[in-house]
């Protein structure tokens, strides 16, 4: 074991280049602070320490860094993509990982940047790992991650039933993911315990559809019933409306073109809270 102090404002520049993921991929609608509450929940459930359940939190919120890399077009293209473009896709573990090189708190954070597209057979990219040659902690991000790859909605097609993302899960342990982690996983899924998670961008932050975008919204934590909130992706202003557990969005006819995706602050605030001084970490 070995502790390792964590500094605020180095812990802050992480979680702010975290947030310019979604900034940059407003489709993405919270799919990183998703990542890492699942990823959280999967963690615990396999009695990891507090500490290590942080870096997996913070992993989860970092490990597609290096899509701030990827061209919109192969980002967002809803077709498969070409071989050329799935090359590209295939290289933002390694850009992510560039990209923090020399930021003091890398080494925490890595092996989840590096190795969360490993699959079980070694069939998976940067490096084709196999089973436990991947690092623990990117096993569970990668799970995490396609679940909320699966059960999360774009702009051009719906997001899977729970029950349908967790039986592919199952059909995939062993092949693509861990065989002892993920049943972990699917018995936290059939329990419910992901239920709040899903459909979230952040701590009771409700994601809504944007009529022309999909459900990307993110509605702050003072917003609600008659609030006007513009999507980050068509920059249409909308005035929300409570339908029973759920709100609509009605377009008010205004654009606000001085509306741009930006990192989510209050976000990492929410992160910061939650955060420990100092970690006892294997190693
Ligand atoms: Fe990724």
């Amino acid at each position: 074991m070995k502790i390792m102090l964590i500094d605020e404002p180095l812990l802050k520049s992480v979680l702010t280049l975290a947030t310019l993921i979604e900034a940059r991929d407003p489709y993405t609608g919270g799919h990183t602070w998703r990542v890492s509450q699942y990823s959280v929940k999967l963690a615990q459930s396999m009695n990891l320490s507090h500490d290590e359940v942080f870096l997996v939190a913070l992993g989860g919120m970092i490990h597609d860094l290096g899509k701030i890399a990827i061209p919109d077009a192969i980002l967002n293209k809803p077709e498969r993509l070409t071989d050329d473009e799935f090359m590209k896709m295939r290289q933002h573990p390694i850009v992510g990982v560039s990209s923090m090189s020399d930021h003091p708190l890398a080494d925490l954070v890595r092996p989840m940047i590096e190795e969360h597209h490993e699959k079980h057979d070694g069939s998976g990219y940067p490096y084709g790992k196999h089973g436990e040659e991947t690092n623990l902690y990117a096993r569970i991000v990668s799970i995490a991650d396609a679940f909320d790859a699966m059960t999360s909605s774009r702009p051009y097609r719906k997001g899977m039933p729970t029950e349908k993302a967790l039986s592919i899960l199952t059909e995939g342990a062993g092949t693509q993911f861990d065989p002892q982690l993920t049943p972990l996983f699917v018995d936290l899924g059939k329990k419910g315990v992901l239920d709040h998670i899903l459909g979230h961008s952040a701590e009771g932050r409700l994601l809504v559809g944007c009529p022309a975008c999909g459900p990307i919204l993110a509605l702050p934590k003072d917003k609600g019933d008659g609030d006007v909130v513009c999507c980050p992706n068509c920059t249409g202003k909308y005035r929300i409306h409570r339908k029973g557990d759920h709100y609509e969005a009605e377009f008010t006819g205004v654009l606000d073109p001085s509306m741009t995706a930006r990192p989510d602050l209050e976000e990492v605030q929410d992160f910061l809270k939650e955060s420990p001084r100092a970690l006892w970490i294997p190693g």
